[in-house]
């Protein structure tokens, strides 16, 4: 029975996937830009209203199975969580909206596992989840690739997978994928960085990046999309290593490019806050100025309030959010499966471009016109 209605789910997700690709492959891991709403346009508030059309998605393809939900009526529905780890701000935030939505008051049995950002304990969590025979399974892939043989064993099991935040690129086997677009956060990076330089009189770009963990979609996407500015600006790369995503992982790294590239950088991306705290930490150190006003441009992704309090503070010159508040979407999917409908395959979250009000700029990504937003005291207490 589970089988014969993951069968139909993923069928119907693949069309609508199609359909949203303009005829191509559903490539739910690489969301053309053009998809992604930008910021300007998609307030945050009202895009996760917009965005959140999962359960009012007409029942279309129901079948005879779909009478019979996962739960019966009054029994948890279980639900695993195979998540990368502990790495971040954003994940802990990331962690706790899960935990809070997939609680037992609101119907549900989370077996959560945190998977330290080890892919092979990440794959295992999954198998467990398989044996365990729950309803849904919820996977944030460390890495993007890596993943068809594992899926393909949730879908002989009949276990609808939801991926969240990160992208998989080497298998459809999902029915929906619900996160933001990174390549589009780079870009954004890029942008801000051209016309913040262009307005502030700096003609020479040569900037350092702390990367994310090495092969996961906020990497790739977060490189990419800089790069490509980067590129067409004609700015010099000095060097590129990973910090992993966590502060020591950035504190590590800037330490060396401090030794390495010493008076020769004037930016520095690190792709997210933890690893520009980090960061922050080794160029006090070696005596290096950051932040407006001084001689290194510091970018940074996730604005947590822990980011936004530096660029409060005058030490993050920009911060662009990737917003980890998933869960009340996947819930939305998971509702939508439980009453037989077929949830969009693809739901991007909205993010937000923060800065101090003299370092707001405008800027456009893929031709559409993108806002900031001033860091103030109210914004920083609404941040997650
Ligand atoms: O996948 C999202 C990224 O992972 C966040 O930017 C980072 O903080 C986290 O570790």
């Amino acid at each position: 029975m589970k089988k014969k209605l993951l069968a139909a789910i993923l069928a119907s997700t693949m069309v609508l996937g199609l359909t949203a690709c303009g005829g191509q492959a559903a490539a739910p891991a690489a969301a053309p830009a053009a998809e992604a709403a930008p910021a300007e346009e998609a307030p945050a508030e009202e895009a996760k209203e917009e965005e959140a059309p999962a359960e009012e998605a007409p029942a279309e393809e129901a079948t005879e199975e779909a009478a019979e939900p996962a739960a019966a009526s009054g029994e948890l529905i279980n639900v695993g969580f195979a998540q990368v780890g502990h790495e971040s701000d954003w994940r802990t935030a990331s962690t706790k909206s899960c935990q809070d939505v997939f609680s037992e008051a609101n119907g549900y049995n989370l077996s959560f596992v945190d998977c330290d950002n080890d892919s092979a304990a990440q794959l295992e969590a999954v198998r467990s989840f398989i044996e365990q025979d729950v309803d849904y399974i919820i996977i944030d892939p460390i890495v993007s690739t890596g993943w068809d043989t594992v899926l393909t064993e949730c879908e002989d099991a009949g276990i609808p997978v939801i991926v969240i935040d990160r992208t998989i690129d080497d298998s459809d086997k999902y029915v929906s994928w619900v996160g933001s677009d990174f390549l589009t956060e780079g870009k954004a990076a890029g942008e801000w960085l051209k016309a913040y330089a262009a307005k502030q009189g700096i003609s020479e770009i040569n900037y350092l990046i702390i990367q994310g963990t090495t092969g996961s979609s906020a990497q790739i996407g977060r490189t990419d999309g800089f790069r490509e500015i980067a590129k067409a600006e004609g700015w010099n790369e000095l060097d590129a290593q990973t910090g992993d995503f966590t502060e020591a992982g950035g504190q590590e790294v800037m330490e060396s490019f401090c030794k390495s590239y010493a008076g020769k950088f004037n930016v520095v991306i690190c792709e997210n806050d933890n690893e520009a705290f980090g960061a922050m930490t080794a160029m006090d150190n070696a005596g290096v100025k950051y932040g407006p006003g001084n001689d290194v441009i510091l970018i940074s992704y996730d604005a947590c309030t822990a980011g936004l309090k530096e660029v409060q503070a005058g030490k993050i010159t920009a911060d662009f959010e990737c917003n980890p508040l998933a869960a009340p979407t996947v819930e939305k999917v998971i509702q939508t499966l439980q009453s037989g409908g077929t949830p969009e395959a693809q739901i991007l979250v909205p993010d937000n471009w923060y800065a101090l009000k003299d370092q707001i700029v405008d800027f456009s990504v893929d031709g559409n016109k993108q806002s900031m937003t001033e860091v103030t005291d109210a914004v920083i207490e609404a941040q997650y």
